[in-house]
């Protein structure tokens, strides 16, 4: 097991080995217990680590802040109105600034085209790890979570089962694609077969796809993708219906406008979670949601307050495995 993990960013899980991925899951489940027990676990006294949101968030502010607190450290939460970046200072002269200070960087930085570049110029002239905390391609700690979840669920043996990532509709607004991203990559990494199902405009990034296919290759599960949300819920153990822009596909076209992935999007407002597409899925599935939830649009009440939802489980994994992730990243051995 590798145990050299001070200083390793985390901009995605992919750049992380399977072995590493592992010890990630065995802290979090060990610092689970620890936070259950409300025995202290000060594993990074006096640490700072500073947050830069770009965006709006509440679980994944609230978690990392509260994890940091946790942990014996503090976290800053930074906007870029409360920066010189609104004034245009430079990514390389925030991460030398902030890297004298501290001893970890976490962003959010959504901008379709734009924040995973930011992230990794920041992480090219940082001396601190950094962590992504959601961008236009990834939101891995969502997706480590996640699946720390349906770990606790199914256990940590996931071949045969069933993983449905489906478009759904929402009107509040143009979420990026870094979840369904994250979590289709993750999930056959792990040895789940996957489904991805959307309609025909929502597709995700060539790369990604091609990525995935890869991953499920080498872990010798199937994915597919298919364009009914019936077809792909049926006999199904993990379910996540979440929606995403078309903006892959509003590139392509050549729309700079990208209102236009909400007005496509209208066309497709039966893409909903309800009791009836629970009904054709698996005896013991669960309904995963990553929230916010548009309650009535992407899912019924019905389904994310009933049964088979494990949506607060979800949201509460965030703050463990974040924690795991800044543990031994920002602290563990020289
Ligand atoms: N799931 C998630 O990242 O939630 P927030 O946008 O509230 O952080």
């Amino acid at each position: 097991m590798n145990t050299l993990f001070r200083g390793k960013h985390f901009i995605t899980d992919q750049e992380w080995t399977r072995e590493e991925l592992d010890t990630v899951f065995d802290v979090a489940f060990d610092l689970k217990k620890r936070f259950a027990l409300g025995e202290p676990h000060r594993l990074l006294a006096d640490k700072t680590l500073f947050m830069m949101f770009f965006e709006q968030s509440t679980r994944t502010r609230n978690s990392f802040e509260a994890g940091m607190t946790q942990l014996g450290g503090h976290a800053h939460d930074l906007t870029p109105d409360k920066m010189q970046i609104s004034h245009g200072e430079t990514a390389l002269d925030t991460a030398k600034v902030l890297s004298r200070y501290g001893h970890g960087i976490s962003i959010r930085n959504c901008f379709f085209e734009i924040g995973n570049a930011y992230i990794r110029e920041i992480a090219r002239h940082a001396s601190v790890p950094i962590f992504n905390m959601q961008c236009d391609i990834y939101h891995p700690c969502q997706a480590m979570g996640d699946l720390m979840t349906i770990f606790e669920k199914f256990g940590r043996n996931l071949r045969g089962k069933k993983f449905v990532m489906s478009w759904a509709y929402a009107p509040s607004y143009t979420k990026p694609m870094s979840v369904p991203q994250s979590l289709v990559l993750l999930m056959t990494r792990f040895g789940m077969d996957v489904t991805l199902a959307h309609p025909k405009e929502f597709y995700l990034m060539p790369s990604i796809l091609e990525e995935t296919k890869e991953n499920a290759r080498k872990a010798g599960v199937k994915f597919e993708v298919v364009h009914d949300m019936d077809v792909a819920f049926e006999g199904a153990h993990v379910l996540y219906p979440k929606s995403w822009g078309c903006l892959q596909y509003l590139k392509d076209q050549n729309i700079t406008d990208k209102e236009q992935s909400m007005a496509i999007s209208k066309k497709y407002t039966d893409w909903i979670c309800d009791s009836r597409r629970m009904g054709l899925t698996a005896r013991d599935s669960i309904y995963m949601h990553c929230l916010p939830a548009d309650r009535g649009n992407e899912v019924t009440d019905e389904v994310i307050d009933g049964p088979h939802s494990i949506v607060f489980d979800e949201a509460e994994n965030r703050l463990h495995v974040q924690k795991a992730l800044m543990a031994l990243s920002m602290g563990g051995r020289p």
